[in-house]
């Protein structure tokens, strides 16, 4: 497994293109399933997670061509089985998100449950509990979900909670049932909207993505189409994050300022000077230690739980004392054993972590855990005296690409070893 070994202490400073978005990408790919031709997909970041769901389609039959931009054609028509197997479903729980598409395309599907998962058991009992709603026959058996349906009826499903792949497999399963169907506590993150658009652009008839009630008219049959993945919103927070814990200064082009507003809001209150166009957004530390800020994660548009590391990041070296309250996973706080080793001073409280900021971490050999724990940990060494080696970064390929070379960009000293 390969290591990053950063040495800390430069203040970052620069410009980055921002990739697709991982979480539009990801179903974006499941539901070119339920097209009768091919699509074409266009803006698709280069990560881990985005090979293995082309595996997983390419397992199926379904034919993958991919340019030298990473636009990649889907052809679903030679599909020649509806399984995804546990082998490729427990490296990415994603795939749950072939599950809506098979079932409401081709009336059958066999997909395994995902497992646990580091940050918290993550059930998806309510994308059975939908589908079984919208007519699906369930069962699980030996690890696996067995769907069959001859064909979908529309229905009105109320989400218990909010999710967000559960709200996306439904709507997915919906777009072709027969009749129309609503989907009441919705999730309303900017990638639900994105796969809304793209199965609208493919001839569905979807309405309300976006907010907490969408409605999906059904359809007979949903055609091909050439679609851009939008920006990763998670990824641009991430890079601002690395300035503002750095006191540097970084643009980000590509992107949309417009699906970010707890996160800017919060980087305002840890001292960023903020400036936005259309599709680029500029921060400016002015050499300033950033101040403590707090942090109380929820579903979107609240502050978002995929930027939450990042933040105990930022408050373990800014001025003050800061808090962050997960309430969407029930264990998300790994990183913070690892940075509590660079000499961070955090104590866990239930599901709030308390971080006193320090003037200097210290370079350590860490761990990663998860996705987002893992890129904590890298903002973590940008600002740590000596040398921090980030282990187990599998995880960060997953959902950022190139992010040494992009950190290295902005100045960073950062390479990656085979260990
Ligand atoms: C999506 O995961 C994202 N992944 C996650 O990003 C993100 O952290 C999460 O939404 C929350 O925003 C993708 O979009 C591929 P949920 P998802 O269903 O859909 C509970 C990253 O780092 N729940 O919204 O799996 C669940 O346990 C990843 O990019 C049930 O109980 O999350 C959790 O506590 C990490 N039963 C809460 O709901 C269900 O059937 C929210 O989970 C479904 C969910």
């Amino acid at each position: 497994m390969d290591k990053l070994i950063i040495s800390g202490g430069a203040p970052l400073g620069g410009e980055i293109r921002i990739s697709g978005a991982k979480n539009a990408v990801l179903p974006i790919l499941a539901a070119a399933l339920l097209a009768d031709d091919t699509v074409t997909i266009a803006n698709v970041p280069h990560l881990h997670d985005v090979t293995t769901s082309m595996e997983l389609l390419g397992r199926m039959g379904v034919g993958l061509v991919v340019d030298e931009k990473m636009n990649i054609e889907v052809d679903p028509r030679t599909i020649s089985t509806f399984e995804a197997p546990y082998e490729l479903v427990k490296t990415m729980r994603a795939s749950i998100l072939v599950l809506g598409p098979l079932v409401a395309r081709y009336g059958a599907a066999d997909v395994s449950l995902p497992g646990g998962c580091a940050i918290g058991s993550r059930p998806v009992n309510l994308h059975v509990k939908g589908l079984q709603a919208l007519g699906a026959d369930i069962s699980v058996e030996q690890g696996y979900i067995k769907a069959r349906a001859k064909r979908l009826v529309g229905n009105r499903l109320v989400m218990d909670m909010v999710t967000v792949t559960g709200t996306e497999n439904l709507m997915m399963a919906a777009a072709l049932a027969s009749g129309e169907s609503i989907i009441e506590n919705a999730a309303r993150e900017p990638e639900v909207v994105d796969l809304a658009n793209f199965i609208n652009q493919m001839g569905g008839k979807i309405e309300g993505a976006g907010t907490d009630t969408i409605y999906v008219q059904g359809v007979e049959n949903l055609h091909g189409t050439e679609y851009r993945v939008m920006p990763d919103r998670i990824e641009s927070g991430t890079y601002l994050v690395a300035a503002a814990i750095s006191g540097g200064r970084i643009k980000l082009k590509n992107t949309r300022p417009d699906i970010m507003d707890a996160v800017l809001q919060s980087l305002r209150e840890a001292g960023a000077i903020i400036t936005l166009g259309d599709d680029w957004i500029e921060l400016d530390m002015e050499g300033r230690r950033p101040r403590s800020v707090d942090i109380r994660t929820a579903p979107y548009p609240a502050f978002p739980t995929d930027m939450q590391a990042q933040f105990t990041a930022l408050n373990a070296v800014a001025e003050g004392v800061g808090t962050i309250t997960e309430t969407v996973f029930e264990n998300r706080f790994m990183h913070v054993h690892e940075m509590q080793r660079m000499g961070a001073d955090v104590r866990v409280e239930g599901n709030t972590a308390i971080i006193r900021g320090v003037k200097r971490l210290t370079g350590a050999p860490v761990m990663a855990t998860d996705l987002r724990a893992s890129a904590s940990l890298v903002l973590a060494g940008l600002v740590a005296e000596g040398d921090t080696v980030v282990d187990r970064i599998y995880h960060i390929d997953r959902g950022y690409e190139c992010i040494e070379e992009k950190l290295a960009q902005l100045g960073a000293k950062i390479r990656r070893v085979p260990s």
